[in-house]
C-alpha cells in the first residue's frame, strides 16, 4: 500500500499535547489549528487510534485541493480513488464544513460531493444503486479558504470515550482534557497525585493510566475496525504490543476525593471499569476537611466553575478552602482549570503560568503554581 496522510484532530488548545505524543510514537508532524498531521501506512491507523489521550479522532485524507466552483468540487472529489476504500456495500455518509470560501453552502457541497463519489464508485463497480448495507464510512469535506480537505474517520465514537466511563457526574471533563492536564504538569508516577474534586474520577483514572502506560484505546472497537482494508492482524499485534508495554508492577499513588457521596461511588465503578482501581484510594470528604497526604504532591483539579445560579457563594469559598490548604506547604504543585475570573484572587496567590484552554465550549484557564521540586533520588 502506498503512504497515506493522517490527521490527528484536536479541541483547540490542545494540539500542542497531540503533536508531542505523536512525536513520542516516532511521527514527523505538522500542526495547523484543531489538527495534528503526518503520513503513515494503514498499520498506523491502529496505532494512532490505540495510543494518542488526547487527541478526538483520527482522519485519513483522501485529498486536498482548490475549488471555487461547483464544478471543481465535483471533478476533483471524483478524481480521489474511492474505490481503493469504500467496497460496493460501504455505508457512507458526507459530512461538511466551509469557513472563508467561495463554496459557502454546506448542503450544497455535501449533495456534490455525495454525486461525486458515488458517480466513481459506480464506475468501479459497474451497479447503478449502492445498498449501504456495509462498514460505515464518515466522509468530511472541510473547505478552508477555498481548498477543500476530504477525510475518512477511522475511529467512529470519539478518542475520549475509552469505554471505562459508564457514568459521570454532572459537568463531567472529557478523558482528552483530563489527560491532557495531567500531561501539562510536572506529575511524574513516583509523586503523589491528589484531586480533591474528583466527581467521576476522570484525571483520577487519566493520570493512572498514563502513570502505568496502559494505552487508551486498548480495550475499545473503532469504525475502521469493521473495514476490510486493514488486516485483523495489524489490529491485533498493536493491541497485543500495547498490552506488552503496561507498567504491570508500578502502583503509584493517587489520591480522589469528593463532597458528593453518589460522585465517590461513580469514580470508584469507573477506575475498575480502567483497571486503575488499585492506584487511586478515593475519600468523600469536602476539601475543607482535608488534609495533604505527604509532600512534594501535584493537585491537579476541575472544581465547580460556579456557572449556574446559586452556586457562586459556594464556589468562592471553595477556592479560597484550596489556597488555604495549600498555603501552609510549599512543596505542592497545584494546578486548576476553571473559568471564573477571580480565581487567583480567592485562590489568594498569582499562578505562576496560566494557559487558555477549552472545556467543551467553555473558555477555561489553567492555573498553574509550581511547589518546590523533590530532592535529587527521593522523587
Ligand atoms: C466539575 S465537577 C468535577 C468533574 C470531574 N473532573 C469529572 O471529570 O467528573 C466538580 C466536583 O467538585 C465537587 N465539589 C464541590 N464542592 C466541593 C467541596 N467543597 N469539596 C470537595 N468537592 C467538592 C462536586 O461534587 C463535583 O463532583
Amino acid at each position: 500500500m502506498n503512504k497515506v496522510k493522517l490527521t490527528a484532530t484536536a479541541t483547540f488548545g490542545l494540539e500542542a499535547i497531540v503533536k508531542r505524543e505523536m512525536i513520542k510514537l516516532g511521527y514527523d508532524v505538522t500542526v495547523s489549528d484543531g489538527a495534528v498531521e503526518t503520513e503513515g501506512y494503514l498499520s498506523d491507523i491502529p496505532r494512532l487510534n490505540i495510543h494518542l489521550r488526547s487527541s478526538d479522532r483520527i482522519l485519513l485524507v483522501m485529498g486536498r485541493f482548490k475549488a471555487y466552483s461547483f464544478d471543481e468540487l465535483f471533478e476533483g472529489t471524483k478524481a480521489l480513488p474511492w474505490g481503493d476504500f469504500i467496497p460496493e456495500d460501504g455505508n457512507f455518509l458526507v459530512t461538511g464544513k466551509s469557513v472563508k470560501s467561495a463554496l459557502y453552502s454546506v448542503p450544497d457541497c455535501q449533495s456534490i460531493v455525495e454525486k461525486a463519489i458515488v458517480e466513481k464508485l459506480k464506475q468501479k463497480y459497474n451497479v447503478s444503486w449502492f445498498k449501504k448495507s456495509g462498514a460505515k464510512y464518515k466522509i468530511q469535506a472541510a473547505i478552508l479558504n477555498d481548498t477543500v480537505t476530504l477525510t475518512l474517520d477511522t475511529t467512529g465514537e470519539a478518542l475520549n470515550k475509552r469505554g471505562y466511563r459508564s457514568s459521570a457526574v454532572t459537568a463531567p471533563l472529557k478523558e482528552t482534557i483530563a489527560h491532557a492536564l495531567v500531561d501539562l504538569s510536572y506529575y511524574r508516577p513516583e509523586r503523589i497525585l491528589l484531586d480533591p474534586c474528583c466527581g467521576s474520577g476522570t484525571i483520577a483514572i487519566e493520570a493512572a493510566l498514563k502513570a502505568k502506560n496502559i494505552a487508551p484505546g486498548i480495550s475499545r472497537k473503532f469504525v475502521s475496525e469493521d473495514w476490510g482494508i486493514i488486516d485483523p492482524a495489524i489490529w491485533k499485534n498493536t493491541r497485543s504490543a500495547a498490552y506488552a508495554d503496561i507498567n504491570v508492577e508500578l502502583v503509584p499513588q493517587i489520591f480522589a476525593s469528593d463532597i458528593d457521596p453518589k460522585a465517590i461511588e461513580i469514580a470508584k465503578n469507573n477506575a475498575i471499569n480502567a483497571g486503575v482501581d488499585d492506584c487511586i484510594i478515593f475519600e468523600n470528604k469536602p476539601l475543607e476537611r482535608l488534609k495533604l497526604p505527604g509532600s512534594y504532591g501535584v493537585c491537579i483539579t476541575n472544581p465547580p466553575y460556579a456557572e449556574r445560579m446559586g452556586e457562586l457563594e459556594e464556589t468562592e469559598q471553595l477556592y479560597r478552602d484550596m489556597g488555604r490548604l495549600f498555603s501552609g506547604d510549599k512543596t505542592w504543585s497545584v494546578y486548576v482549570i476553571t473559568s471564573h475570573e477571580g480565581f487567583e484572587k480567592l485562590y489568594g496567590r498569582k499562578a505562576d503560568k496560566k494557559r487558555k484552554l477549552y472545556n467543551g465550549n467553555v473558555k477555561v484557564d489553567y492555573y498553574q503554581y509550581f511547589g518546590l521540586r523533590p530532592p535529587k533520588n527521593t522523587h
